[in-house]
């Protein structure tokens, strides 16, 4: 298996100032990354104006810092501005599916247990999100599992070729229900349109949200990107590999519904 990385103190140290979150508001969603703790394991972002996520201040447990320290390292890929090498990354050939936002991996270590013959990438900011997947990785000997501590339209941008990868899976994304935050969804045509040329011809795209006007935001946006197709008329089913979130299991308690769209890379 390839080379991961080994975090210097400098990039597991400080966020630096001018990157330092912004202070939280009564109204962001809670789904929101916010436990990274500024002195321990935050990664260094560029500038960007609006971003779907807040890095809020907050403690990690000495496990969690701990799970980060000796996780990273070992099933980390650092983020770079060079087109990932999936063979040198995973030690061979196979078909490779991304997951953003993975939230605490327990979705992303399932579908990767039960597809051994894919690898997957998943990729989140959350500091104990990423300490729990490596351990996830760790404790289920899941070689076809790495974890990015980055933000994922970096990665994409910067990373991911064209027309590289079999899927993409973005499962319950932040929804930024205020108007006023609709501009950090992560879900916005630029993006989706930038994911789209990622995929290989065939690839897929699969969003899920339990969030009715994020759905319909997600359908409108999808349905506009011509390298796309829908694999259904509107909503999909929810196809057999996801299994159910606790952020799903949550809004069917609740008598929410939940919604899933899978398009497809046009030929
Ligand atoms: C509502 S949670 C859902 C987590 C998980 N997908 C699930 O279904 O349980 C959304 C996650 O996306 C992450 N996130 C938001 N924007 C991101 C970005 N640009 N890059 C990486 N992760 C991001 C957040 O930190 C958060 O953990």
């Amino acid at each position: 298996m390839a080379p991961l990385f080994s975090p210097s103190r400098t990039e597991m140290s400080a966020i630096p100032p001018d990157h330092a979150p912004p202070p939280p508001e009564a109204d962001e969603p809670t789904g929101a990354a916010e436990a990274i703790e500024a002195t321990e394991a935050a990664p260094r972002f560029s500038r960007q104006p609006i971003r779907s996520f807040v890095l809020r201040q907050g403690r990690m447990s000495d496990a969690q810092k701990r799970a980060i320290e000796d996780g990273l390292p070992r099933y980390g890929i650092r983020y770079g501005n060079t087109a990932l090498d999936y063979a040198a990354t995973f030690g061979r050939q196979a078909p490779v599916v991304l997951e953003i936002g993975c939230g605490m991996g327990d979705t992303t270590a399932k579908i990767a247990a039960a597809q051994p013959e894919r690898d997957f990438i998943g990729i989140e900011v959350h500091g104990p999100g990423v300490g729990n997947l490596c351990k996830l990785i760790e404790t289920q000997g899941l070689s076809n599992l790495r974890v990015m501590q980055h933000d994922a339209t970096e990665v994409v941008r910067d990373m991911i070729a064209a027309d590289s990868l079999a899927g993409v899976h973005v499962f319950f994304p932040d929804p930024w229900p205020k108007k006023r935050h609709h501009k950090r969804r992560i879900l916005q045509p630029a993006f989706v349109h930038e994911l789209a040329a990622r995929l290989a011809p065939g690839g897929y795209l699969h969003c899920a949200t339990d969030w009715e006007e994020y759905a319909q935001h997600m359908l409108e946006v999808l349905s506009a990107e011509s390298l796309l197709q829908n694999t259904a008329a509107d909503y999909a089913p929810r196809p057999d590999y996801r299994p159910l979130t606790k952020f799903e299991a949550r809004g069917l308690r609740l008598g929410h519904g939940v919604w899933d769209l899978v398009f497809t890379r046009k030929a």
